[in-house]
C-alpha cells in the first residue's frame, strides 16, 4: 500500500491547518513512521550478528532526518563532499560514514581522509593510487558485469559506470594490502526499487562468494560486506511488501554456512534510504487550475523538477495520489481520467498521467505519496521554480519547518559575484 494508514491518519485531519499556517506546497514527512520503520529493520535483523544499516543521504538530506537515524543507531551512506559535510555537522563519526563516490575528484578523496576518515569505498582500482593517505580500514564497490540484471533506473550493470569489474577485483585488494591497508569490506549496489527478496538474497550469496575468492587469493580477512540500498517499497496500490524476514532469514543460512567454513563471520551492512524514509513523506499541493485540452488537466502549484522529478524522469515511475477537500476528508467517487501537471515549458512535467480521481475543484488540497526519498532530493531550478518548504510531523503530534521554501534571492544569489574576465 501507499503511505501507511496510521500516518494518513495522523496526516489528513490536521492538513487544513498546516496548509492554513504554512500554505503550499510543501513536503511533509513522518518521524514516527521513520523510527518505526528503522525499530522493525533492526528487529527483522536480530538473528544476523553486527547488522548495520547506513541510512543513504542522498535519499533524503536534511539535518532533522539525519538526526533521526542516528538516534536509530544508523551509520550514514555518503556520496559526495557536501554529504560528507553534513554527516559530520550532525554528529557522525569515522565508523559512522561510508564514502561510495563515482569518478572521485581527488579534493572529495582528500576530505574523505581528513577528520579522522571514514569508511572509504573506492568505486574505481585506479583510486587506489589516489587515495592521499591510505586508510587501514578500505572498502570497494564490485560490479559483477553480465553475472547480474539491473533494473531501468540502475541499468544493467555491465553497462553500469559504477564499481570495480570481477576481473579486476583480487588484484585491487593486493594493492590496497601493499599501500597499507589491514582492514577490509566488500560493497555492491546493483539495483534500485527490488521487491523480490530472491534478487538480494542472490546478492548475499554473491558477495560471500567473492569474499571467499579474495580472501584465498591476498590472504585478507572482511570485517563487513555491504549489499548496498535498493529494496524497494510498494508505490502501486497493487504492489506486494518486500518480504524482508524472507531475506533475513535466507542471508542467515548463508552466513552461518560461510561461519562453518571459514571460522568467522563479516558483519552486514545495507544503504538503504528508499526502504526507510520513501514511504513516510508526502508532498502536498493545491490545485490551482482545470484545464480541458484533449486531454483534461488538474494543474497544481509546483513543479516536478522542483518538487519531485521522480515522474518526470522515470516512464514507470508512480506516486499515489489523494485528494481531500477543504475541510480535509479524502475524495471519494465522481471519478475522471486526468493528467496532473506543473507549470513548467516541459510537457514531462507530469505527477501523474492519465490517472483515475475524484473530480478535483480548485482549492482541492492534492497529497501525492511516498515522497520520501529521492523526491525533494532530487529536485532543481529548471524554469526558475522554487523548491518547497519542509516540514516534519514530530511524534508529539507538533509540525516543524526544517527547510524552508527556496525564494528568488536565493536563486539570484549565484548571480552575485566579483567580476572576473580573462582576455
Ligand atoms: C551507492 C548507493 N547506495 C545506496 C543508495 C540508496 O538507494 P535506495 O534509496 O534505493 O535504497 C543509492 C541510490 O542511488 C546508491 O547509489
Amino acid at each position: 500500500m501507499p503511505m501507511s494508514q496510521t500516518f494518513c491518519q495522523r496526516l489528513f485531519p490536521v492538513l487544513p491547518r498546516i496548509t492554513e499556517h504554512f500554505g503550499t506546497p510543501f513536503h511533509i514527512f513522518d518521524e514516527q513512521g521513520i523510527l518505526d520503520t528503522g525499530e522493525k529493520l533492526k528487529s527483522d535483523f536480530r538473528a544476523v550478528a553486527n547488522f548495520r544499516e547506513f541510512f543513504a543521504v542522498k535519499a533524503l538530506p536534511n539535518p532533522v532526518i539525519l538526526r533521526i537515524m542516528r538516534k536509530l543507531g544508523f551509520g550514514l551512506d555518503c556520496s559526495s563532499s557536501s554529504e560528507l559535510v553534513l554527516a559530520r555537522k550532525n554528529g557522525f563519526a569515522p565508523p559512522d560514514i561510508m564514502l561510495t563516490s563515482n569518478n572521485t575528484s581527488i579534493e572529495l578523496l582528500k576530505l574523505a581522509v581528513s577528520n579522522g576518515g571514514c569508511i572509504l569505498n573506492l568505486d574505481d582500482i585506479t583510486m587506489i593510487d589516489r587515495v592521499p593517505a591510505f586508510p587501514e580500514l578500505i572498502c570497494f564497490r564490485y560490479n559483477p558485469g553480465e553475472r547480474r540484471t539491473g533494473t531501468q533506473v540502475i541499468g544493467n550493470p555491465i553497462e553500469a559506470k559504477y564499481g570495480v569489474r570481477h576481473d579486476q577485483i583480487i588484484e585491487a585488494y593486493r594493492r590496497a594490502k601493499k599501500r597499507g591497508a589491514r582492514r577490509f569490506g566488500l560493497h555492491t549496489m546493483i539495483i534500485s526499487n527490488q521487491l523480490d527478496h530472491n534478487y538480494m538474497v542472490e546478492t548475499v550469496r554473491m558477495l560471500l562468494n567473492i569474499i571467499e575468492m579474495v580472501s584465498a587469493a591476498v590472504e585478507i580477512r572482511f570485517e563487513f560486506f555491504n549489499i548496498g540500498g535498493g529494496i524497494g517499497i510498494p508505490y502501486r496500490p497493487d504492489d506486494k511488501q518486500f518480504d524482508m524476514h524472507g531475506l533475513v532469514k535466507e542471508s542467515a543460512v548463508l552466513l552461518r554456512q560461510f561461519s562453518l567454513k571459514h571460522g568467522y563471520t563479516p558483519a552486514l551492512f545495507m544503504e538503504c534510504g528508499r526502504y526507510i524514509t520513501g514511504p513516510h513523506g508526502a508532498l502536498v499541493t493545491r490545485v490551482i487550475n482545470r484545464m480541458s485540452k484533449y486531454r483534461e488537466y488538474v494543474g497544481v502549484d509546483a513543479s516536478t523538477m522542483s518538487a519531485n522529478p521522480r515522474p518526470a524522469i522515470y516512464e514507470t515511475a508512480y506516486h499515489h495520489i489523494t485528494l481531500l477537500d477543504l475541510e480535509g476528508r479524502p475524495k471519494h467517487g465522481n471519478e475522471e481520467v486526468v493528467d496532473v501537471v506543473g507549470p513548467l515549458c516541459e510537457n514531462s512535467d507530469k505527477f501523474a498521467k492519465q490517472r483515475l480521481l475524484p473530480k478535483a475543484e480548485v482549492g482541492d488540497i492534492m497529497v501525492q505519496h511516498d515522497t520520501g526519498a529521492h523526491s525533494p532530493a532530487m529536485g532543481g531550478n529548471y524554469n526558475g521554480w522554487l523548491r518547497p518548504q519542509e516540514l516534519i510531523l514530530h511524534t508529539d503530534g507538533s509540525i516543524e519547518l526544517i527547510r524552508r521554501a527556496e525564494t528568488m534571492a536565493d536563486l539570484f544569489d549565484t548571480l552575485k559575484y566579483e567580476p572576473k574576465v580573462l582576455r
